[in-house]
């Protein structure tokens, strides 16, 4: 049988096929503009990523046998707020996890409303990009628009709402909306009215690797797809990777190096950390899991590359970079303001350290080590809630650079295990679909069979050292400059 995993990611949707035996068979990318109409806003259009996934469904199984086609399912950027009417047509672009414009009614519900009765209802507290902030804006600023909300749902969920007719979501990804109770899996009754919003406007909720019902009738003639093909929920990309890399039990580590720098620490416990500075959701794979967000991680690299020095040679800018744990040249990477750990929309990048023998390749350097260090913050923070990190998984874009994946190794002190495939949230996807669709028993069990560790990535003695010198002078430095940005 065969499986598809959409990854529906910030920049592009990514759809990958695979076999009963988690052989991946194709993967094919679509992109999508992405727009900052102001700065700090980040919105996309749903029915681009609709059109999109439809055209990458269609070459992605263009040449395979679609009878063969068993489900369907997905990981999906989290926390968009997507609003549709009551003839389902969308009332106005998704605003998006990156998205910063709620300082004010992120405020207003971490000191008004105040953090621990918010995370007394969710487990969390209000970040800007989270999904409840954002519906208190379009209810103060577009209240015309507000009052035509019928449904309210995450971008993932969208694409399941056109494949199935259902309004579905699912734990992982509910979990990143501050109206879900992540302790009980069920909708906040207390957040729901703080927010003004009505439980028949929400979704049904599900286990990520459950089947919501079968695609529709003539999405399924438009694809060429068997009537029979099932619509399995799926999870936010970062469960959805997790699973996708086998982060999946207790206290395994995975870090994600796309648009957003994620770190994911899987528990079989419900968890939460009393400062709320991690996020506590729910996982793809039944249990839980703590996670810190950075908002630019490759994208910082991606800016760099293509929009400041104009090229897509990834590899020949990273060539020069030898020295590492010696640069003096250091990068803040809050291009789009920073959730973890300093949950501060307007926080802004810098470059710090220059001199007059600084290159081209140092500057490269401090972008690919200020990532990094931003995942060291919340490294820092799980090590502070007494969890023992000792490996981690890595996947996401920046995955493929074998420097920063050492660098990264140095930084945190840890072993870094490469897998076969870097595609977390796709092969996740399609993992999710399989278990949904009865080829494996639990997500646990497919794990455990499809992913393989191909390569470890040790960290070196001395240069961990010099790393430890540098993490504690670029620690130094947000606190500093905070007054300017
Ligand atoms: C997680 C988060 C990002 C997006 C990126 O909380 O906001 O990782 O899911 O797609």
């Amino acid at each position: 049988m065969l499986y598809i995993g959409v990854d529906l990611g910030t920049s592009a949707v990514k759809l990958l096929l695979m076999n009963e035996k988690g052989g991946i068979e194709k993967i094919v990318s679509k992109e999508y503009p992405l727009e900052f109409p102001y700065p700090g806003w980040s919105q996309q259009k749903p029915e681009d990523w609709w059109e999109q996934t439809v055209a990458g469904l269609k070459e992605l199984t263009a040449y395979a046998d679609r009878d063969k086609i068993a489900g369907i399912s997905f990981g999906g950027q989290m926390h968009g707020l997507v609003v549709l009417d009551k003839d389902d047509n969308v009332i106005r672009p998704a605003i998006l996890w990156n998205d910063g414009r709620t300082t004010k009614e992120t405020e207003y519900l971490n000191n008004v409303i105040g953090k621990d009765k918010l995370s007394q209802y969710t487990a969390n507290i209000a970040f800007a990009g989270f999904t409840a902030p954002k519906i208190l804006w379009m209810k103060e600023h577009e209240p015309d628009l507000f009052a035509r909300i019928d449904k309210i749902m995450l971008p993932k969920d969208y694409i399941a709402y056109k494949l199935s007719g259902v309004h579905c979501t699912d734990v992982s990804d509910a979990s990143g909306m501050l109206l879900f109770d992540v302790k009980n899996k069920c909708w906040s009754k207390e957040m729901m009215e703080i927010c003004h919003v009505r439980e028949d406007q929400l979704a049904q909720i599900f286990e990520s690797y459950e089947v919501v019902g079968n695609i529709k009738a003539d999405v399924a003639k438009e694809l060429g797809f068997p009537e029979t093909v099932k619509v399995i929920v799926g999870a936010g990309d970062n469960a959805a990777a997790a699973i996708g890399t086998g982060t999946v039990g207790n206290g395994r580590c995975n870090i994600s190096l796309g648009t957003s720098g994620t770190i994911f620490i899987s528990s079989k416990e419900f968890c939460v950390d009393e400062n709320n500075a991690l996020h506590a959701f729910a996982h793809a794979d039944g249990n839980y899991h703590l996670m810190g967000c950075m908002l630019s991680a490759a994208s910082c690299n991606k800016w760099w590359m293509e929009d400041i020095l104009n090229t897509t040679d990834y590899g020949a800018e990273q060539k020069d970079i030898t020295k590492l744990g010696e640069n003096n040249v250091f990068f803040l990477p809050y291009l789009m303001g920073e959730r973890s750990p300093h949950n501060n929309p307007d926080a802004r990048a810098m470059f710090i350290g220059m001199s007059m023998d600084t290159t081209r390749a140092d500057m490269t350097q401090a972008i690919l080590e200020g990532v990094a260090f931003g995942i060291r913050d919340s490294f820092e923070v799980a090590k502070s809630l007494g969890i023992d990190i000792k490996k981690t998984k890595i996947c996401g874009g920046g995955a493929k650079s074998p420097l920063w994946k050492k660098i990264i190794a140095n930084v945190l002190g840890i072993e870094v295990q490469v897998i076969e495939s870097e595609e977390g949230p796709g092969y996740g996807g399609a993992i999710l679909a399989a278990v949904g669709c009865g080829e494996y028993a639990s997500v646990h069990e497919a794990t455990e069979k499809l992913v393989k560790v191909i390569d470890t990535v040790e960290p070196d003695k001395d240069l961990t050292e010099k790393y430890e010198v540098k993490y504690k002078q670029f620690r130094n430095l947000y606190p500093t400059v905070k007054c300017l940005i």
